[in-house]
């Protein structure tokens, strides 16, 4: 109860109300939206048609994230836009038979988490099919012949069970069972995938997560030593606060708290307290690798909901006041660069998709 106390202090100290001290907090998300919206093409209903196919995913989850903690219901048209073009077949992947089944199950991951949040917004079913439809497509892939379990990543090759599409499908069946009246389905899918994450090896012993496992000829595998890319750290503290919900067992937060912490307090991962890419330092991040960041906040502000006293306030606000003040378009713009340490570099769906999602975490 010490958090409450310090919080009624802190709210006698100011004279008005924190909602009220900080209107920009909820105008720069919009700006950052708005201007998001500059790479939005209404025909196909991609953020970028020729950037990566689930930077798309990603950017719909971001403005679907802001609705959702503002109450704003103003980006909805697009939405309906996107998910209605994008459900089509793939034209890379026409065996999926769309509904977002992709050729990669992390592909499918991010569309399907964005689907939940639009049902979450809309209550309307159709949202939550898509949801479950891509749950079983993800579990189909799953294989116990070897690592002992986990879902496979690449669908063509049949090959790489790595992190983020197994945190993904953590997340996904445990949003399922929450919200599903009665399920026990979904719930046990969810326990069976965190069971397997977490004795799989791929949480170091610095409680930061590898990119994958390797398999040797045996069918063993091992913690692969892989990057520890910002969004691995993200995705499993958006899963296991779901699960958490699900179940109510503190074990999982404490789990999710030294992950957490341990990137915050990372002099790699946070040189100067600010959040920084592996692949910031030499200018190798690419297309895809822009967009962690954003995923990372998105999910300790997850796993914030469901902690007592706001534990990451502080380090979100960091973020935002370096990336506002350092990572901008100049100093009326509401393009982000890559490095929210500074300096500005470049327009890009996936730079700007990280700092929308910063900028709604920071709400
Ligand atoms: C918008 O999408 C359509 C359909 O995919 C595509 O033909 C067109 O080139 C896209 N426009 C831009 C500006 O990328
Ligand atoms: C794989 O193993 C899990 C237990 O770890 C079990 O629940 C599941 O049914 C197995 N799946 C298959 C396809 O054998
Ligand atoms: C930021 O970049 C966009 C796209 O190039 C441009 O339209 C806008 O004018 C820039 N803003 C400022 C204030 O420079």
């Amino acid at each position: 109860m010490k958090w409450q106390a310090a919080v009624f202090l802190a709210l006698l100290g100011g004279s008005v109300t924190p909602a009220l001290a900080a209107p920009w907090k909820k105008l720069r998300p919009k700006m950052a939206i708005d201007a998001m919206l500059s790479f939005y093409n209404q025909t196909d209903g991609r953020w970028s048609t020729e950037a990566p196919w689930w930077i798309t995913g990603n950017a719909l989850q971001a403005t679907l994230d802001y609705m959702a903690k503002t109450g704003s219901r103003e980006y909805i048209p697009q939405a309906v836009n996107t998910f209605t073009k994008q459900s089509a077949p793939l034209p890379w992947w026409p065996s999926g038979g769309g509904d977002f089944r992709a050729d990669s199950t992390d592909d499918t991951g991010w569309w399907s988490l964005a689907s939940v949040r639009m049902f979450d917004l809309t209550g309307d079913q159709q949202y939550l099919t898509y949801a479950k439809e891509d749950e079983a497509y993800m579990y189909s892939f799953w294989s116990n012949d070897t690592c002992q379990g986990g879902i496979i990543w690449d669908i063509p090759s049949r090959s790489y069970k790595n992190a983020i599409s197994n945190e993904l499908y953590l997340k996904l069946a445990a949003s399922l069972h929450n919200r599903i009246p009665g399920d026990t389905f979904y719930l046990s899918r969810a326990k069976q995938s965190w069971t397997w994450f977490k004795n799989s090896g791929m949480i170091n012993g610095d409680n930061l997560i590898n990119d994958g496992l390797s398999e040797a000829s045996n069918g063993i595998c091992s913690n692969n030593g892989g990057q520890t890319w910002t969004y691995n750290q993200g995705v499993i503290l958006g899963g296991l606060a779901e699960l958490y919900k699900a179940t109510r067992d503190r074990s999982l937060l404490e789990t999710a708290r030294r992950i957490a912490d341990a990137v915050t307090t990372s002099a790699f991962l946070s040189p100067n307290g600010i959040l920084t890419e592996p692949c910031e330092a030499d200018d190798s991040c690419g297309s895809d690798a822009p967009a962690f960041k954003g995923i990372f906040v998105r999910n300790l502000d997850e796993l914030q909901d469901v902690l007592p006293g706001n534990p990451y306030r502080k380090y979100l606000d960091v973020q935002t006041t370096s990336a506002y003040n350092l990572d901008r378009n100049s100093s009326t713009g509401n393009l982000y660069g890559l490095k929210w340490a500074g300096p500005f570099d470049e327009i890009e769906i996936a730079r700007q998709t990280s700092a929308v999602s910063l900028l709604v975490a920071a709400l």
